[in-house]
């Protein structure tokens, strides 16, 4: 029988590009967003017909998830991997920052996430055998300037992820996290600086399968050298990151 992947943010970009390769790869493929003009012009993407199903879905509606997660884990069965993708960004916020944007930022970001993940839960649990991975960022690491409100739920994910990993292994569920660099999509076409190291989208997808179905490892970094700096980053002492990232100010 084909293993079975939920995928969240599937209409457009690395979602997008993941529900491709893993129905290219044998995999039935739940494609889930609001765009459903988008997601059906998906299902006929795949190389193996009948292979994706797009599901309607509005992650930041409680009650929509709840409802649309149930119906269709009662019609194709339990995911082995659900990948919590769906996300947003606004770059070029001209404020310090916007209440009103950082809270829409973490009603997608973090909460809509989560509603996915409270509405899973129960039936991952009887499964005893499942992977759900949450598409964080780098930009969780540290604070990056005019990216408050992306880079703080980004950091809100990771904790999260970090924090539940053991007791949902005791369960037979493996929590994992993709912390992507720049990767080309319409979330960084918004961007107005140059993005160092980006990458295709159908390339991150490829790097990112491999490493979903061949390693264990909770963090999955892509591209790896760009990752791979931003750790370097990470372990400088706060007045020598806050300089660069001052550096930074003058130079956007
Ligand atoms: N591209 C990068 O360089 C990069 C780097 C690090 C992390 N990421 C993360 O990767 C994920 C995908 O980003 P992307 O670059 O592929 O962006 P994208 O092309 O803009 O795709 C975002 C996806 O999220 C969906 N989405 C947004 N709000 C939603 C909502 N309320 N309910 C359901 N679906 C929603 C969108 O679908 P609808 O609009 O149809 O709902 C779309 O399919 C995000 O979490 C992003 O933060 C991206």
């Amino acid at each position: 029988m084909k293993k079975l992947i939920f995928v969240t943010g599937a209409s457009s970009g690395i979602g997008r590009a993941l529900s491709i390769k893993f129905a290219n790869s044998g995999w039935k493929v739940l494609a889930s967003a609001r765009r459903l003009d988008l997601l059906k012009k998906l299902t006929k993407e795949s190389e193996n017909l009948n292979t994706i199903t797009p599901i309607k879905m509005d992650i930041s509606n409680r009650k929509t998830v709840s409802s649309q997660i149930n119906k269709t884990i009662k019609k194709y069965g339990i995911p082995d991997i659900v990948i919590l993708n769906a996300g947003t960004n606004n770059p070029n916020s001209k404020y310090i920052f916007s209440l009103e944007e950082t809270e829409q930022i973490f009603k997608i970001n973090f909460f809509g996430t989560l509603n996915c993940l409270h509405a899973l839960l129960p039936f991952l649990k009887k499964k005893n055998n499942s992977q759900v991975i949450f598409m964080s960022s780098v930009a969780g690491y540290r604070g990056l300037p005019y990216a408050a409100a992306y880079c703080s739920s980004k950091s809100a994910i990771t904790t999260f992820a970090e924090s539940i990993y053991n007791q949902c292994k005791n369960l037979g569920i493996a929590i994992r996290v993709i912390n992507p660099g720049f990767v080309k999509t319409p979330l960084t076409d918004k961007n107005k600086f140059k993005m160092p190291m980006i990458i295709p989208v159908e390339k991150a997808a490829d790097i990112m399968y491999k490493k979903i179905i061949f390693s264990k490892k909770f963090e999955i970094n892509c591209p790896w050298l760009f990752c791979f700096i931003m750790k370097i980053l990470r372990l400088l002492p706060n007045s020598l990151y806050l300089s660069l990232t001052q550096l930074l100010i003058k130079r956007l």
